[in-house]
């Protein structure tokens, strides 16, 4: 049929001249000849309609073909045409090195979250998990803080508006030690486990507190449990973390739901107990509150408290981290200035 070999030669001559062209505006010249309005592909395209059905069928199947062999070399020459453009241009220099992309890499309070629990499971803790937001009852109550007791003044609560679906009040949990009578509720001893997570308080921020941080809390129930061993895993602990040269101080400290309990602090890294800005010139910083659990806290739990006893504990993380790097302003770990996060 005469208009299929003329599209085959239409083909072929096109392809030869586009071999030809040597730059964008060359190439937009044989677009318009080869794939224009007044190309002889479009007039056997608009001719279509005056052949028969069985004509049309075999002009029209060569004719697209044509259209997508000749639409194909066009795009290919426009992209090299674009490659050497850019390669061409002054505003790229090829010689110049290239631009490392930088990388993302963990928190430094994730990294010291994770060497605690590393130091913890090496003297038998599992890890357990609790949740950010919480019932008064857990934060509070059954841990011997009554609503009128005079210790949740000192945890300024987050408390959330919608109530759960029992229409319990809710808040965003003071600290980690909720868990421990959750997990007594659903675990009998021995327990041992640590509790690490976020924890919120409604107070202003400052260079040594902040509204949002980390606590891991540690809770050890069993038979004959004592306060040495409390004294050992915890000076163990801090040994690991900072050095087997640094001292840890004890001293009695309260909290309603361990008796006794105690505060503990580590000699301060920036003055080694002579006295600086960081430690307020006491020497001594005060990285985590412990004590024996509190015989209502095991009944609370649903333990036999004649029969088991055990330790807790609740270290805050971003002071550890203060201590270890001596960083002065605990805002610096979340400013999200990569200066300061990228050193670690
Ligand atoms: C508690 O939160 C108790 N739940 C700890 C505990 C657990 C005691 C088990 C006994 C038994 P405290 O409020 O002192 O205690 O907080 C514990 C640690 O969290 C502190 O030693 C401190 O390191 C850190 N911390 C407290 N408040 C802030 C704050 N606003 N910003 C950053 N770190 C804080």
């Amino acid at each position: 049929m005469e208009q299929i070999q003329q599209l085959k030669t239409f083909e072929s001559t096109s392809l030869a001249s586009l071999v030809k062209v040597q730059n964008e505006r060359e190439l937009e010249e044989w677009r318009v000849v080869a794939l224009g309005k007044k190309s002889l592909l479009t007039s056997v395209m608009k001719s279509l309609a005056d052949l028969t059905p069985d004509q049309k069928k075999e002009v029209g199947e060569a004719a697209n073909n044509t259209k997508n062999v000749l639409n194909e070399a066009f795009s290919r020459a426009s992209a090299n045409f674009t490659v050497t453009a850019v390669l061409n241009s002054d505003s790229l220099d090829i010689t110049l090195p290239g631009r490392t992309p930088s990388l993302g890499k963990k928190h430094i309070i994730s990294n010291i979250i994770e060497e605690c629990c590393e130091i913890f499971r090496d003297m038998g803790f599992t890890i357990a998990e609790g949740n950010e937001v919480e019932t008064p009852y857990y934060n509070f109550d059954a841990l011997n803080i009554a609503p009128d007791h005079p210790a949740r003044d000192t945890m300024d609560t987050f408390w959330l508006e919608d109530k759960d679906k029992n229409g319990r009040t809710r808040l965003l949990r003071t600290h980690t030690s909720p868990m421990q009578v959750r997990f007594m509720e659903k675990n009998q001893p021995p327990i041992r486990i640590i509790v690490p997570g976020k924890v919120y308080r409604y107070e202003a921020t400052d260079a040594t507190h902040l509204s949002m941080f980390h606590q891991i809390e540690g809770l050890a129930v069993g038979e004959n449990i004592t306060m040495a061993d409390l004294k050992g895993v915890l000076i163990n602990f801090l040994k690991r973390l900072f050095g087997e040269d640094r001292k840890t101080r004890f001293r009695v400290d309260y909290f309603p739901f361990v008796e006794p309990g105690a505060e503990i602090a580590i000699d301060c890294s920036a003055c080694r107990g002579k006295g600086c800005s960081i430690c307020k010139g006491t020497g001594w910083v005060e990285v985590l509150g412990a004590g024996m659990v509190h015989p209502q806290v095991l009944t609370n739990g649903g333990i036999d408290n004649k029969k088991f006893s055990g330790f807790a504990f609740g270290v805050g993380i971003e002071r550890i981290a203060m201590l270890r790097y001596g960083i002065e302003d605990i805002r610096n770990f979340y400013n999200n200035d990569l200066r300061f996060l990228g050193q670690f």
